[in-house]
């Protein structure tokens, strides 16, 4: 695995969204934007930053819409250059650039570990990124890039992370880990527990929706049973690999919302609006309006 690139990135897409009912009763989670953009395409951003070049939606029914976002869209792109709308039509067309978008459907809703190995012959024998696009993650140096850079010194799996507070860790995949010697953003996982009662959890250590897994997960994958919710868990193939290889958990910088929670997600559109130079100043001046 000496020198091993990271080319492909898996977006599980194929879950229904309740969260965010009723306004995802047609449209995927994913579709909805963070300001102007969608965020499918923060995620596909934030892959090919990170040097891939092919992306592989794991999508399901319904979903259709984002495959058509990635694609060439004729009648509109036409329609803003007759009317010399050329700073949307290249926004347009940039998002048709981006990668290779390969997409293939996880027919049944069995979990987050069913919706990865729906990737195996795609990505096939190298290893690979997962990211999960309802977690965005805002910093200069994208999240995924941060985490390539620290799988070209480990080339082993690593797993975003952070610190949450209190009960929260009831939410995520929890990491048993010790702090790497030379490199503090690093843990060296020893187990994990998915979603584990607050006084089980055996840190406050959480994993998100980032991920670098080498090519052995699928099958380990293939062997798992149902885990917590009776789901097939992405974790517990995780934890099966450290029998296997090292896992590395990692502290990545910057700020993650859980844009599919309808309170991270309203905090991610502030934040993202507050960054942009086109609305930001006077975004910000309006907020200081509110009187908070
Ligand atoms: C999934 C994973 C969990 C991880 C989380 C990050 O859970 O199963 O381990 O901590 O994503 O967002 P979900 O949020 O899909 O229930």
């Amino acid at each position: 695995m000496a020198g091993m690139k990271i080319r492909k990135a898996v977006i599980p897409a194929a879950g229904m969204g309740t969260r965010f009912l009723p306004a995802t009763k047609v449209m995927p989670k994913e579709m909805l934007p963070l300001v102007d953009k969608p965020l499918l395409q923060y995620g596909v951003e934030e892959a090919v930053a990170a040097g891939c070049d092919e992306v592989i939606l794991i999508t399901g029914r319904g979903k259709v819409t984002m495959e058509d976002h990635f694609d060439r869209a004729p009648e509109l792109e036409a329609s803003l250059e007759r009317r010399g709308k050329l700073e949307l039509l290249e926004a347009v067309r940039e998002v048709t650039r981006l990668a290779r978008i390969v997409v293939t459907r996880q027919s049944e809703p069995l979990g987050l570990g069913h919706a990865v190995l729906q990737a195996k012959e795609i990505v096939g024998d190298e290893p690979f990124c997962v990211i999960l696009p309802d977690d965005v993650v805002t910093h200069g140096e994208p999240c995924m890039k941060q985490m390539v850079c620290a799988f070209e010194k480990t080339q082993s799996s690593i797993l975003g992370s952070e610190i949450v507070e209190g009960d929260a860790i009831q939410n995520y995949g929890c990491l048993e880990c010790t702090v790497d010697a030379d490199d503090p953003r690093l843990l060296r996982v020893t187990d994990m527990v998915e979603k584990p009662k607050p006084q089980d959890a055996p840190s406050q250590n959480a994993i998100i929706g980032r991920y670098i897994l080498t090519p052995r997960i699928f099958q380990l994958l293939e062997e798992l049973k149902p885990g917590a919710g009776g789901e097939l868990q992405l974790t517990d193939a995780i934890k099966a690999l450290i029998q296997y290889e090292k896992v590395y958990g990692y502290r990545f910088k910057g700020t993650r919302h859980d844009a599919g929670d309808k309170f991270g997600f309203l905090k991610a559109t502030v934040d993202f609006a507050l960054e942009r130079d086109d609305l930001g100043p006077a975004f910000r001046e309006w907020l200081r309006t509110r009187n908070f």
